[in-house]
Protein backbone atom coordinates (compact mmCIF):
# COMPACT_ATOMS: atom_id res chain seq x y z
CA UNK A 1 0.00 0.00 0.00
CA UNK A 2 0.97 3.67 -0.82
CA UNK A 3 1.95 4.59 3.00
CA UNK A 4 4.62 1.96 3.14
CA UNK A 5 6.21 1.67 -0.31
CA UNK A 6 7.26 5.17 -0.36
CA UNK A 7 8.74 4.62 3.02
CA UNK A 8 11.67 2.80 4.14
CA UNK A 9 10.69 0.70 7.42
CA UNK A 10 12.96 -0.62 9.35
CA UNK A 11 11.96 -0.41 13.07
CA UNK A 12 8.31 -0.80 14.39
CA UNK A 13 6.31 -0.28 17.33
CA UNK A 14 3.76 -1.79 17.58
CA UNK A 15 1.80 -1.29 20.93
CA UNK A 16 -1.77 -3.71 22.29
CA UNK A 17 -4.45 -3.36 23.93
CA UNK A 18 -7.60 -5.21 25.49
CA UNK A 19 -9.09 -4.90 21.83
CA UNK A 20 -6.44 -7.06 20.23
CA UNK A 21 -7.70 -9.93 22.42
CA UNK A 22 -11.20 -9.33 22.46
CA UNK A 23 -12.21 -12.02 19.58
CA UNK A 24 -10.18 -14.27 21.69
CA UNK A 25 -13.39 -14.09 24.35
CA UNK A 26 -11.71 -11.76 26.81
CA UNK A 27 -14.22 -8.98 27.44
CA UNK A 28 -12.23 -5.46 27.59
CA UNK A 29 -12.21 -2.85 29.99
CA UNK A 30 -14.46 -0.20 28.06
CA UNK A 31 -16.51 -1.45 25.75
CA UNK A 32 -19.87 -1.79 26.54
CA UNK A 33 -19.16 -5.55 28.16
CA UNK A 34 -16.22 -4.69 29.70
CA UNK A 35 -14.78 -5.34 32.64
CA UNK A 36 -15.14 -1.56 33.53
CA UNK A 37 -18.48 -1.47 33.13
CA UNK A 38 -18.74 -3.91 35.48
CA UNK A 39 -16.66 -2.97 38.65
CA UNK A 40 -15.63 0.41 39.98
CA UNK A 41 -11.74 0.56 38.99
CA UNK A 42 -11.43 1.94 41.72
CA UNK A 43 -12.39 -0.84 43.79
CA UNK A 44 -9.95 -3.18 42.47
CA UNK A 45 -7.17 -1.68 40.58
CA UNK A 46 -5.21 0.55 43.02
CA UNK A 47 -3.12 -0.03 45.96
CA UNK A 48 -5.23 1.88 48.21
CA UNK A 49 -8.32 -1.02 46.95
CA UNK A 50 -5.96 -3.87 47.65
CA UNK A 51 -5.47 -1.82 51.09
CA UNK A 52 -9.00 -2.12 51.64
CA UNK A 53 -10.53 -5.33 50.23
CA UNK A 54 -7.90 -7.63 49.11
CA UNK A 55 -10.11 -10.74 49.14
CA UNK A 56 -12.43 -8.78 46.21
CA UNK A 57 -9.02 -8.01 44.26
CA UNK A 58 -7.63 -11.41 44.35
CA UNK A 59 -10.84 -13.36 43.51
CA UNK A 60 -11.20 -10.69 40.64
CA UNK A 61 -7.53 -11.72 39.32
CA UNK A 62 -7.75 -15.25 40.27
CA UNK A 63 -10.82 -15.09 37.99
CA UNK A 64 -9.23 -13.60 34.87
CA UNK A 65 -6.13 -15.84 35.55
CA UNK A 66 -8.13 -19.02 35.50
CA UNK A 67 -10.27 -17.71 32.06
CA UNK A 68 -6.46 -17.91 30.29
CA UNK A 69 -6.71 -21.80 29.64
CA UNK A 70 -10.00 -21.58 28.19
CA UNK A 71 -8.84 -19.28 25.25
CA UNK A 72 -7.11 -19.09 22.19
CA UNK A 73 -4.73 -16.81 20.42
CA UNK A 74 -6.45 -15.21 17.36
CA UNK A 75 -5.33 -14.41 14.28
CA UNK A 76 -4.12 -10.91 14.91
CA UNK A 77 -1.68 -12.70 17.70
CA UNK A 78 -0.63 -15.07 15.24
CA UNK A 79 -0.25 -12.17 12.41
CA UNK A 80 1.58 -9.75 14.79
CA UNK A 81 4.00 -13.06 15.51
CA UNK A 82 4.91 -13.48 12.15
CA UNK A 83 5.92 -9.61 11.42
CA UNK A 84 8.07 -10.16 14.37
CA UNK A 85 9.68 -13.32 12.85
CA UNK A 86 9.84 -12.18 9.59
CA UNK A 87 10.13 -8.50 8.92
CA UNK A 88 13.28 -7.88 8.15
CA UNK A 89 14.24 -4.82 10.55
CA UNK A 90 13.34 -4.84 13.74
CA UNK A 91 10.13 -5.32 15.90
CA UNK A 92 8.95 -3.94 19.49
CA UNK A 93 5.97 -5.88 20.77
CA UNK A 94 4.51 -3.65 24.15
CA UNK A 95 1.04 -4.46 25.01
CA UNK A 96 -0.70 -3.10 28.05
CA UNK A 97 -2.83 -6.35 28.25
CA UNK A 98 -2.16 -9.41 30.92
CA UNK A 99 -3.38 -12.08 29.47
CA UNK A 100 -0.65 -14.23 27.80
CA UNK A 101 -1.86 -14.61 24.72
CA UNK A 102 0.75 -12.71 22.41
CA UNK A 103 3.01 -15.28 23.69
CA UNK A 104 1.17 -18.71 22.95
CA UNK A 105 0.10 -16.81 19.63
CA UNK A 106 3.85 -17.60 18.97
CA UNK A 107 5.39 -13.83 19.79
CA UNK A 108 9.20 -14.34 21.85
CA UNK A 109 9.33 -11.07 22.74
CA UNK A 110 6.10 -9.04 24.69
CA UNK A 111 6.87 -6.16 26.73
CA UNK A 112 4.13 -6.12 29.68
CA UNK A 113 3.77 -3.04 30.35
CA UNK A 114 1.41 -3.27 32.54
CA UNK A 115 2.25 -6.43 34.68
CA UNK A 116 0.86 -9.93 34.13
CA UNK A 117 -1.42 -12.60 35.12
CA UNK A 118 1.14 -14.82 35.36
CA UNK A 119 2.94 -13.78 38.19
CA UNK A 120 2.48 -12.78 41.45
CA UNK A 121 4.79 -10.10 43.10
CA UNK A 122 5.66 -9.72 47.07
CA UNK A 123 5.01 -6.59 48.87
CA UNK A 124 7.40 -7.86 51.45
CA UNK A 125 10.55 -8.94 49.69
CA UNK A 126 10.00 -8.18 46.02
CA UNK A 127 9.97 -11.12 44.85
CA UNK A 128 8.47 -12.01 41.31
CA UNK A 129 7.13 -15.57 40.94
CA UNK A 130 5.03 -17.46 38.92
CA UNK A 131 1.26 -17.41 39.93
CA UNK A 132 0.85 -21.21 40.40
CA UNK A 133 -2.76 -21.35 42.26
CA UNK A 134 -5.27 -18.66 43.51
CA UNK A 135 -4.67 -16.42 45.86
CA UNK A 136 -6.37 -15.24 49.17
CA UNK A 137 -4.88 -12.92 51.95
CA UNK A 138 -3.49 -16.16 53.77
CA UNK A 139 -1.26 -16.96 50.92
CA UNK A 140 2.58 -17.04 51.52
CA UNK A 141 5.24 -16.06 49.45
CA UNK A 142 7.65 -18.58 49.01
CA UNK A 143 11.06 -16.93 49.41
CA UNK A 144 10.00 -14.62 52.69
CA UNK A 145 7.37 -16.99 53.85
CA UNK A 146 5.39 -13.35 54.71
CA UNK A 147 1.98 -14.18 54.58
CA UNK A 148 -0.79 -12.09 52.99
CA UNK A 149 1.89 -10.00 51.56
CA UNK A 150 1.49 -11.70 47.78
CA UNK A 151 -0.40 -9.50 45.39
CA UNK A 152 -1.01 -9.89 41.55
CA UNK A 153 2.31 -8.19 39.76
CA UNK A 154 -0.32 -5.99 37.94
CA UNK A 155 0.53 -2.35 37.24
CA UNK A 156 -2.45 -0.84 39.28
CA UNK A 157 -3.96 2.86 38.81
CA UNK A 158 -1.71 5.42 40.45
CA UNK A 159 1.55 3.27 39.59
CA UNK A 160 4.39 3.41 37.37
CA UNK A 161 4.22 0.76 34.06
CA UNK A 162 7.28 -1.49 33.68
CA UNK A 163 9.73 -0.92 31.31
CA UNK A 164 9.02 2.83 30.39
CA UNK A 165 12.88 3.38 30.20
CA UNK A 166 13.56 0.66 27.19
CA UNK A 167 9.71 1.81 25.34
CA UNK A 168 10.67 5.34 25.23
CA UNK A 169 14.05 4.73 23.32
CA UNK A 170 12.15 2.12 21.10
CA UNK A 171 9.18 5.14 20.25
CA UNK A 172 12.66 7.59 19.84
CA UNK A 173 13.98 5.24 16.98
CA UNK A 174 11.10 3.69 15.68
CA UNK A 175 9.90 4.78 11.65
CA UNK A 176 5.96 3.05 12.27
CA UNK A 177 3.95 2.91 15.56
CA UNK A 178 0.90 0.82 15.39
CA UNK A 179 -1.32 0.81 18.10
CA UNK A 180 -4.23 -2.03 17.85
CA UNK A 181 -7.26 -2.27 20.21
CA UNK A 182 -6.25 0.54 22.47
CA UNK A 183 -8.96 2.64 23.77
CA UNK A 184 -6.31 5.74 24.17
CA UNK A 185 -7.92 6.89 27.67
CA UNK A 186 -4.99 5.46 29.94
CA UNK A 187 -1.57 7.20 30.16
CA UNK A 188 1.45 6.59 29.59
CA UNK A 189 0.41 4.00 26.64
CA UNK A 190 -1.94 7.25 25.50
CA UNK A 191 0.71 9.20 24.83
CA UNK A 192 2.77 7.05 22.79
CA UNK A 193 1.06 7.96 19.14
CA UNK A 194 2.44 12.11 20.22
CA UNK A 195 6.20 10.60 21.02
CA UNK A 196 6.47 8.31 17.97
CA UNK A 197 5.36 11.13 15.91
CA UNK A 198 7.69 13.34 17.45
CA UNK A 199 10.20 11.38 16.53
CA UNK A 200 9.33 11.21 12.56
CA UNK A 201 7.20 7.86 12.76
CA UNK A 202 4.61 6.83 10.44
CA UNK A 203 1.97 6.18 12.94
CA UNK A 204 -1.18 3.80 12.13
CA UNK A 205 -4.02 2.71 14.40
CA UNK A 206 -6.15 -0.21 14.04
CA UNK A 207 -9.34 -0.33 16.16
CA UNK A 208 -13.09 -1.74 15.63
CA UNK A 209 -14.00 2.17 16.04
CA UNK A 210 -12.31 5.65 16.29
CA UNK A 211 -10.80 6.07 19.92
CA UNK A 212 -9.83 8.71 21.89
CA UNK A 213 -6.87 9.64 20.39
CA UNK A 214 -7.48 8.34 16.74
CA UNK A 215 -6.85 12.03 15.32
CA UNK A 216 -3.13 11.55 16.27
CA UNK A 217 -2.44 8.62 14.00
CA UNK A 218 -1.82 9.63 10.32
CA UNK A 219 -4.38 6.74 9.10
CA UNK A 220 -6.86 4.40 11.03
CA UNK A 221 -7.61 0.85 9.60
CA UNK A 222 -11.17 0.57 11.03
CA UNK A 223 -12.22 -3.17 11.51
CA UNK A 224 -11.85 -5.90 13.47
CA UNK A 225 -8.32 -6.44 14.86
CA UNK A 226 -8.21 -9.83 13.58
CA UNK A 227 -8.90 -9.05 9.85
CA UNK A 228 -7.01 -5.29 9.82
CA UNK A 229 -3.70 -6.92 11.73
CA UNK A 230 -3.59 -9.70 9.29
CA UNK A 231 -4.34 -7.39 6.12
CA UNK A 232 -1.52 -5.09 7.66
CA UNK A 233 1.26 -7.48 8.19
CA UNK A 234 1.06 -9.17 4.45
CA UNK A 235 1.79 -5.53 3.66
CA UNK A 236 4.01 -4.94 5.75
CA UNK A 237 5.74 -7.92 4.72
CA UNK A 238 5.64 -7.68 1.06
CA UNK A 239 7.37 -4.31 1.12
P1 LIG B 1 -10.15 -0.52 26.61
O1 LIG B 1 -11.22 -1.44 27.05
O2 LIG B 1 -10.11 0.82 27.23
O3 LIG B 1 -10.25 -0.30 25.03
C1 LIG B 1 -10.37 -1.38 24.16
C2 LIG B 1 -10.33 -0.82 22.76
O4 LIG B 1 -10.35 -1.92 21.85
C3 LIG B 1 -11.54 0.05 22.39
O5 LIG B 1 -11.08 1.24 21.76
C4 LIG B 1 -12.35 -0.80 21.40
O6 LIG B 1 -12.98 -0.03 20.40
C5 LIG B 1 -11.26 -1.66 20.81
N1 LIG B 1 -11.72 -2.98 20.34
C6 LIG B 1 -12.57 -3.82 20.95
N2 LIG B 1 -12.71 -4.96 20.25
C7 LIG B 1 -11.92 -4.83 19.15
C8 LIG B 1 -11.62 -5.67 18.04
N3 LIG B 1 -12.15 -6.88 17.91
N4 LIG B 1 -10.77 -5.20 17.09
C9 LIG B 1 -10.21 -3.96 17.21
N5 LIG B 1 -10.45 -3.13 18.24
C10 LIG B 1 -11.28 -3.55 19.21
O7 LIG B 1 -8.77 -1.29 26.79
P2 LIG B 1 -7.28 -0.71 26.82
O8 LIG B 1 -7.15 0.47 25.94
O9 LIG B 1 -6.37 -1.85 26.62
O10 LIG B 1 -5.06 -1.14 32.81
O11 LIG B 1 -7.20 -0.24 28.33
C11 LIG B 1 -5.99 0.31 28.81
C12 LIG B 1 -5.80 -0.02 30.25
O12 LIG B 1 -6.96 0.38 30.99
C13 LIG B 1 -5.71 -1.52 30.56
O13 LIG B 1 -4.40 -2.02 30.37
C14 LIG B 1 -6.13 -1.59 31.97
C15 LIG B 1 -7.30 -0.63 31.95
O14 LIG B 1 -7.58 -0.01 33.15
C16 LIG B 1 -4.93 -1.64 34.06
O15 LIG B 1 -5.66 -2.49 34.52
C17 LIG B 1 -3.79 -1.06 34.80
Amino acid sequence: MALFSNRHIERIVILTGAGVSAESGLATFRDADGLWEQHDPMTIATPEAFARDPELVYRFYNARRNQLPEVQPNAAHKALARLQQDFTGNVFLVTQNVDDLHERGGSRQVCHMHGELASMLCQSCAAVMPAVADYDSASHCPRCDSRGKLRPDIVWFGEMPYHMETIELQLADCDLFVAVGTSGVVYPAAGFVRQATMHGAMTVEVNKEVSEVTGCFHQQRQGPATVEVTALVQELLAD
